[in-house]
């Protein structure tokens, strides 16, 4: 019997879950799950602790705790000068995963055109399906330098022609910078040129900014910020990534007045409200978190370049991440010596031959051949694990010579 709708049926199982399962039964080093190994700050631990203590414990407000909702309005206000009612047009939900939902859900007609790139988060397509949108993807590639055994520093680009086809028509484009799987970080040019085919076709932007502290010497820029975008972009984040705490999935959706009523419509009924007292450590984290947050970006800093030159010394072809805590590198090299081909082989034999969990990238995109030759590792990880990781993956043996 088939027990999935015909909805999700194409979806299956996410990789996550496979590679998790192949990283437990090898007891590899899991550099396949996008979660630190190490936990989130104290402090903003304590607030919660201290509002269960005080029996903080029934629903919270629908819309998020108002002393939340005017945290992110204040944080807002002093990232990007603009002004924004926090009962009004701030909604706090269950993770950025929820946002993403009940935006699409919220504002998205079955029929509806929806742009992304690829490779794209796992949930784009599939709240993508469950509003009945159309989806139509932009292919985000690797730089054109990208060599064997080498880091570039040039960045993943996509075809401008492609992206103007695409807008033309659609309802909403779904923007992720800095981007997961690439760690590519949009520039100003090309959001600009983004906001002009908004602007021109009419369509509305949906930004997922999760990693927006999580960048290295590139500007986060916002979308919501260029002339004009304001009025018709909803721009989502949450805590997890910048912060550590990755389980308390608190997120927030921030947009206009309008397009708030229509994320609202949806959130009252997907979870309604978001655990109490993680709200209140959440408000520890965004009121006092700057020091930490400078030193996590240090930290994965660190990490990003150590896991980069290890992998390039292997033979891997590295494209050095703007932001993110994800490396995108080519395998072709290494998966060629180890006699397996294709990106999902790869990562299912990496684990029990080297002891080592990646994700194989071609599951984030409509066409899996754009992702057959590359491999994402995650480094948001303590520096004894990442070198625990390249001790390992040493085994594979150093990148023959040009
Ligand atoms: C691009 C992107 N968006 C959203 C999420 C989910 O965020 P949250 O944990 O806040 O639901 C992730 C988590 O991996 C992500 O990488």
């Amino acid at each position: 019997m088939d027990t999935v709708a015909a909805r999700l049926a194409p979806f299956g199982t996410t990789i996550f879950t496979e590679m998790t399962r192949l990283a437990q039964r090898h007891r590899a080093v899991n550099l396949a799950q996008g979660f630190p190994d190490f936990d989130g700050p104290d402090f903003v631990k304590d607030a919660a602790i201290d509002a269960i203590r005080a029996g903080r414990s029934q629903y919270a407000r629908m819309i998020g705790d108002p002393a939340l909702n005017a945290a992110l309005a204040t944080r807002w206000q002093s990232l990007t000068g603009h002004a924004v009612d926090p009962d009004i047009q701030i909604t706090v939900t269950s993770g950025c995963t929820e946002a993403i939902a009940a935006t699409m859900l919220g504002v998205i007609n079955p029929g509806d055109r929806v742009v992304m790139f690829e490779p794209f988060y796992d949930s784009y397509r599939a709240t993508a399906a469950m509003a009945g949108a159309q989806p139509r993807f932009v292919t985000l590639r690797p730089p054109p330098n990208l060599r064997a055994g080498e880091v570039t520093d040039s960045p993943f680009w996509f075809d401008m022609g492609e992206l103007e086809r695409a807008m033309a028509g659609a309802r909403a484009i779904l923007v992720n910078t800095p981007h997961n799987p690439t760690g590519h970080v949009l520039s100003r040019d090309e959001l600009e040129r983004i906001a002009f085919l908004c602007a021109k076709h009419n369509v509305l932007a949906i930004t997922d900014e999760v990693y927006e502290d999580l960048t290295y010497a590139h500007e986060h820029v916002r979308l919501a910020t260029l002339p004009g975008m304001s009025e018709r972009t909803i721009t989502l984040s949450s805590l997890g990534k910048t912060f550590s705490l990755t389980g308390w999935k608190i997120g927030w959706a921030i947009t206009t007045p309008e397009l708030s009523r229509a994320v609202r419509a949806a959130h009252q009924f997907l979870t309604f409200a978001t655990a109490t007292p993680l709200q209140i450590g959440a408000i520890a984290a965004i009121e006092r978190g700057t020091p930490y947050v400078t030193s996590l970006r240090a930290q994965f800093s660190e990490a990003r370049e150590f896991l980069a030159a290890t992998l390039a010394s292997l033979g891997f072809g590295v494209v050095m991440p703007r932001g993110t805590y994800f490396i995108m590198a080519d395998h072709s090299e290494v998966s060629r010596r180890m006699g397996v081909a294709g990106d999902v082989e790869f990562c299912r034999q990496l684990p029990e031959r080297f002891g080592v969990a990646a994700i194989p990238p071609s599951v984030f995109f409509d066409n899996p051949e754009h992702g057959r030759s590359l491999v994402r590792f995650a480094f948001c990880k303590k520096r004894e694990t990442l070198e625990e990781a390249a001790r390992r993956l040493r085994a594979i043996g150093p990148a023959p010579r040009a």
